[in-house]
């Protein structure tokens, strides 16, 4: 079997990843602070901002293909920390692309829509980036210098993404679910619109990406929803009809890193290559279906 190196194995996408790629790949994947087993995938631990360890551990695999998830992803705290967030969120991931060129293999970044600005959804490959806050601007030099340093390199801008909480990862929704289930408040955004998928689906498109595509790429869902009305579309089908959802806007809440209110992808670039998400409803089924 060919092998698929996943880096941020242990984050939420990676592990995702690990999941699609194995049975057709041969799975090895990196983590740094989070000493995770991933079943069916060799992971080693290490600092992909050390670029002098992580050359040897990748001359060591030779892998045949590389997806890069590893990323400081909190916008707050790249607003907070950028010169440590630049180290791995640019530095790190345009090395990777660099090796990933000098053996010629597949190489697909994970990139965000929030190098958009929010205010011209939806956005395909082609817009002019135009990022809010630091997180975003790093993830544009990553991809420009990723792009520059690999042409051939495939750069995918996911979009808010939800999944099945791992025992390495459970972001947003985990805290929805126990926040619906448990009947206390949630806060959110009426005027802030994204076209989410799952982690799954994401890992789907992302396997396509290391196959078929090159440059860049979008990989929103069909659907373009609020937060709000994604916590609507959550408790009906969690038929939690007690839950209470307060309605808010991105003004009533003060965070380190600006927010923005549109980051609808269109994505119809990957649906012709053979991305397929499903129906948002049928996605919170599969993902949901441990609590149902
Ligand atoms: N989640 C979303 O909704 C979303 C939306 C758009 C784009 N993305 C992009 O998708 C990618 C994956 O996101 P995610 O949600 O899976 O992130 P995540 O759960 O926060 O995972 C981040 C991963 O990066 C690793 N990492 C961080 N610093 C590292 C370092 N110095 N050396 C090596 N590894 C390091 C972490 O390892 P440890 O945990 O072991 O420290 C973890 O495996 C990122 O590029 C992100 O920008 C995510």
């Amino acid at each position: 079997m060919k092998k698929l190196l996943i880096s941020g194995a242990s984050g939420f996408l990676g592990w995702n990843i690990c999941q699609e790629a194995k049975g057709n790949w041969e799975v090895h994947g990196t983590a740094f602070s989070n000493p995770v087993k991933v079943r069916g995938a060799n992971i080693v631990r290490i600092d992909l901002t050390d670029f002098k360890a992580f050359k040897k551990v990748f001359n060591d695999i030779k892998p045949d293909a590389v997806i890069q998830t590893a990323a400081l992803t909190s916008p707050n705290y790249c607003q907070e920390h950028p010169d440590e967030a630049e180290k791995m969120n640019v530095d790190a991931a345009v090395n990777l692309a660099g090796l990933c060129a000098d053996r010629n293999i597949p190489f697909v970044f994970t990139s965000t829509d929030l190098v958009f600005d929010g205010f011209n959804a939806p956005y395909r490959e082609d817009s002019p980036v135009c990022p809010v806050n630091i997180y975003g601007e790093q993830k544009v030099r990553a991809e420009e210098g990723i792009l520059k340093t690999y042409p051939s390199a495939a750069v995918c801008r996911l979009p808010l993404m939800f999944g099945e909480p791992t025992t390495v990862a459970s972001g947003f929704f985990l805290s929805m679910i126990n926040a619906l289930k448990e009947g206390d408040e949630l806060h959110l955004f009426v005027d802030e619109f994204r076209t989410p998928v799952s982690g799954q689906t994401a890992a789907r498109g992302l396997m396509l990406a290391v196959e078929n595509a090159r440059g860049l790429i979008h990989l929103g869902g069909k659907e373009r929803i609020s937060r709000f009305n994604f916590g609507l579309l959550m408790m009906d089908v969690l038929n939690v009809s007690e839950a209470r959802l307060v309605r808010c806007s991105q003004k009533d809440l003060k965070m380190s890193a600006p927010r923005a209110p549109d980051l609808s992808l269109d994505s119809s670039r990957a649906f012709a290559l053979g991305y397929k998400p499903m129906p948002l409803r049928e996605q919170l089924i599969d993902c949901l279906k441990g609590w149902l």
